[in-house]
């Protein structure tokens, strides 16, 4: 239920976005750079009502993609839902008919059974030479027009993929092969690991047998490993397969298991190293690489807990209470023994959605780029509405603070053309103030100056989770 008290957020999520088609932008403020050259793609839940029904969980959002073209100083932009086979079905019913990640689906056990959980197609973005996947971490992904995003339909990544493809993939920035991971019950759930050839043709994988249920929505990749870190949040399975909760509810934050550390070779993809160390919950990773001492270092946005997922489930009704801040936190890891060797939070703020350059995915870096709160926020009550840069080498944090009910999404860096280390971050925000959304684009070390450029979108775009850029 809407209310004034909402934040200013709130109907840019609860309202179904509206799609449109390939646009001009309109620039509102400085110009393009004219060697800003390829595309921005973002995916993110955009209709989260249907037929007088919210959905159960932020996640259960139908997936819409935005497209932003830019060529020789211009920029147009294009928005499409994914039009997967549960959409257009219950488009057609003006209904919710399947069960997803926070939500059942009606008419109880047979249905719940029999017709299985929609996939959503909402994650994530991977581009490839002729194909743009939507992702979406339960399922398959589906492939869609690079250009006009039309959706062409279920991508088997050549015709080899048998369970689901993580929204997380990771291309070496030097062969671009793609390393990601896909989860499948069954008598035992397994984790499936996959290497793909930058077409997206899968060319090896494993699999590898997990003790109970557990939610896996990020890796690591390093020059040497595959890096996963597996939270003691468990999937009351029994409960998920009666159809009486949904995945969300059917979640168990066992703390009492430890976080898992589960260390794959990267040649081979078979494992080095199992170990359980203490209890925490992350989403995502920034990065990883193997030190000089052949230790694995990694950065992640760690939680105390699984309460993150409480708030992201009260985001789809427009309105959150529940603290879960995550911190930015650095670790290295013995990759023989899974040992942790060390362990230390960098900031002492909340972050989420971190990337590094794509240049440095797999190697040391020095810049993390991430979304987090400005000055005055009470973050259990708020959207992030700044982007940062923090400095791994000096410690120094820069934000570009974009002020109050104003809310960007994860930034995207693109490197200049003549220089990977210069580059710039793009961000699509909606602005609560005035009921409208932009892309801006920032010099990625100079966020606390005013936007190079602030192009207008024809229509409201509702935050969105990750994204990409294709040069
Ligand atoms: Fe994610």
């Amino acid at each position: 239920m809407i209310t004034s008290n909402n934040p200013a957020w709130s109907k840019v999520v609860t309202t179904p976005a509206t799609e449109f088609p390939l646009t001009p932008l309109f620039v509102l403020s400085g110009s393009i750079p004219p060697q800003l050259t390829g595309t921005l793609y973002r995916n993110g839940p955009a209709r989260l009502e249907r037929g007088g029904q919210t959905v159960g969980h932020w996640f259960d959002g139908d997936g819409a993609i935005l497209a932003v073209h830019f060529a020789k100083g211009q920029a147009t932009a294009v928005y499409r839902y994914v039009q997967t086979e549960g959409y257009q079905a219950e488009t057609a019913a003006g209904r919710y008919l399947y069960a997803n990640y926070g939500m059942r689906a009606p008419g109880g056990f047979w249905n719940n059974w029999l017709k299985g959980t929609k996939n959503s197609a909402n994650t994530s973005v991977l581009s490839l030479d002729d194909r743009l996947l939507a992702l979406w971490e339960g399922g398959k992904p589906h492939a869609l027009d690079l250009h006009s995003l039309e959706t062409k339909g279920i991508d088997n990544l050549s015709d080899t993929l048998q369970a689901s493809f993580s929204a997380h993939p990771k291309i070496d920035p030097d062969t671009g092969e793609i390393y990601n991971f896909g989860v499948t019950l069954g008598k035992q759930v397994t984790l499936h690991v996959y290497r793909c050839h930058k077409t997206g043709k899968i060319i090896q994988q494993n699999s590898i047998k997990l003790s109970g249920c557990p939610l896996i929505h990020d890796f690591v990749l390093t020059q040497k490993y595959l890096v996963f870190l597996i939270s003691p949040v468990r999937v009351n399975v029994i409960s998920l397969l009666m159809g009486t909760k949904s995945v969300s509810d059917a979640t168990e934050w066992q703390p009492q298991l430890g976080t898992q550390i589960l260390i794959c070779d990267r040649d081979t993809l078979s494992v080095v190293s199992r170990t359980t160390t203490e209890p925490w919950y992350q989403w995502h990773f920034t990065n990883g690489y193997v030190d000089q001492d052949g230790e694995i270092a990694i950065e992640f946005i760690r939680y105390a807990d699984f309460a993150t997922n409480q708030y992201f489930k009260e985001v789809a009704i427009g309105k959150t209470e529940t603290a879960a801040q995550g911190r930015l936190w650095s670790m290295k890891i013995n990759p023989q023994t899974g040992q942790v060797t060390a362990s230390n939070p960098l900031l002492d703020r909340h972050c989420e959605l971190p990337v590094v350059a794509p240049h440095q995915v797999a190697k040391p870096w020095r810049y993390s780029y991430f979304s987090t709160h400005g000055e005055g926020v009470i973050p259990e009550q708020e959207l992030f509405n700044a982007i940062a840069c923090f400095d791994r080498h000096t410690g120094n944090l820069t934000l570009a603070d974009m002020g109050k009910n104003i809310y960007p999404s994860e930034p995207i860096y693109v490197s200049q053309p003549d220089n990977l280390e210069r580059g710039w971050l793009i961000t699509v925000v909606y602005d609560g103030n005035t009921h409208s959304s932009e892309v801006r684009i920032y010099h990625s070390d100079r966020l606390d100056e005013k936007p190079l450029c602030r192009l207008a979108l024809p229509s409201t775009i509702p935050p969105s989770f990750h994204g990409t850029w294709k040069s």
